[in-house]
């Protein structure tokens, strides 16, 4: 079996997972609340909390499968993108586990892991999204492809660090068709959140709160940049300058509405710009992972593609083991050296 770590921002995260994609355990431990106070992560908060938390995740991540670890035979862990002082924690834990045991380590690119959460086998049947027919969603509902998961498909991957759209021909390989210009699609939420008095990371509590309002309220413009990429910058400003002018009293009856109107604006051009891209390379099937695949909204818009189950929407360490199984594992002892990286480009 396969141990995954995964601790590239502020979720502590363990997991293990069989050759085959079946999920034993999945723990995370999230940092949100020691942040929540900064408004967004600390990084070196972060890195000291991941070191507390990196060894009694993966005991739980064992206890929970019932296993030892003697039984793992593979150690997955995330080497970037992120913040490198918290990828450090979980590569150096990795290493050390491996090491110890003459284990082979696959060293796992989060964004490939986001993607290879769709190739798990679903823990349970996927809950069903019963939210309505919003605007923007399709008529003739088809029964979604189930997961696994196998390519080829465009898969849109939006999360609070990136937005992107890819081509995935193959597990562990896939080509970038488009991606943010400025702020990626889970900032967008977390923004516009702290705009409406919610808290951080806020893309969930908006979601919550977009529920009980009128989406059609007010008409936020997002912006159309040529090809395939997004960019959203300028909606979290005219977000601003709508409850900027609203006295204080009124601010409180309408922040569902806003937050509705806006939720609607981020998920429009999401779909929009993924239908596009589903179209220009001829795509038969489309995914969605990420943080941002866990909205409401954009999960009820796009029936017809395969979701990634809520559970492995946001950041966990199941889908660094999956990803783990399709990438090239180093054997002992050749990964001593290995380092992290913070970003690609
Ligand atoms: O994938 P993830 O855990 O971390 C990164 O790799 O960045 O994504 C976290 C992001 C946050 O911005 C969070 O606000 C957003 O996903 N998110 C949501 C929802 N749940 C999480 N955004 C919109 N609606 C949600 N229900
Ligand atoms: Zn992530």
């Amino acid at each position: 079996m396969i141990l995954g770590l995964e601790t590239s921002c502020d979720e502590t995260a363990a997991a293990l997972v069989t050759g085959d994609g079946r999920i034993l355990s999945n723990v995370v431990s999230s940092q949100a609340d020691l942040h929540a106070r900064y408004g967004g992560v600390v990084p070196e908060v972060a890195s000291r909390r991941h070191l507390e938390l990196v060894t009694p995740v993966i005991r739980e991540a064992l206890g929970e499968a019932g296993a030892e670890l003697g039984d793992v035979d593979t150690v997955g862990v995330t080497t970037g993108p992120g913040l490198i002082g918290a990828l450090l924690v979980g590569l150096a834990a990795a290493k050390a586990i491996a090491w110890a045991r003459r284990l082979p380590l696959v060293p796992v690119d989060h964004l490939h892991g986001h993607v290879a959460s769709l190739y798990l086998e679903p823990a349970a049947e996927r809950p069903v999204r019963d939210s309505g027919p919003g605007e923007g969603v399709r008529g003739n509902r088809e029964v979604p492809p189930r997961l696994p998961l196998e390519p080829p498909f465009l898969c849109l991957l939006a999360s609070g660090g990136h937005t992107l759209l890819l081509d995935v021909q193959e597990p562990g390989s896939q080509r970038v068709l488009g991606s943010t210009l400025d702020d990626a699609a889970g900032e967008a939420f977390d923004k516009g959140a702290r705009l409406l008095g919610l808290g951080y990371p806020g893309g969930a509590e908006l979601d919550r709160l977009a529920r009980d309002g009128d989406a059609e309220a007010y008409s936020f413009p997002v912006a159309r940049v040529p090809g395939l990429d997004f960019s959203f910058s300028g909606l979290k400003t005219a977000l601003l300058y709508a409850v900027r002018d609203l006295p204080a009293e009124e601010l409180e009856q309408r922040r569902a509405d806003l937050a509705a109107s806006y939720q609607r604006a981020i998920v429009r051009a999401l779909v929009e710009r993924t239908m596009q891209a589903a179209e220009s390379i001829g795509a038969e099937r489309t995914a969605v992972v990420g943080g941002v695949a866990a909205n409401s909204e954009l999960r009820s818009s796009l029936p017809e593609a395969a979701l990634a189950p809520l559970a492995l929407c946001t950041d966990n360490a199941a889908m660094i083991a999956s990803a783990a199984r399709f990438a090239e594992p180093i054997p002992y002892p050749g990964y001593l050296a290995l380092d992290a990286y913070a970003s690609t480009a």
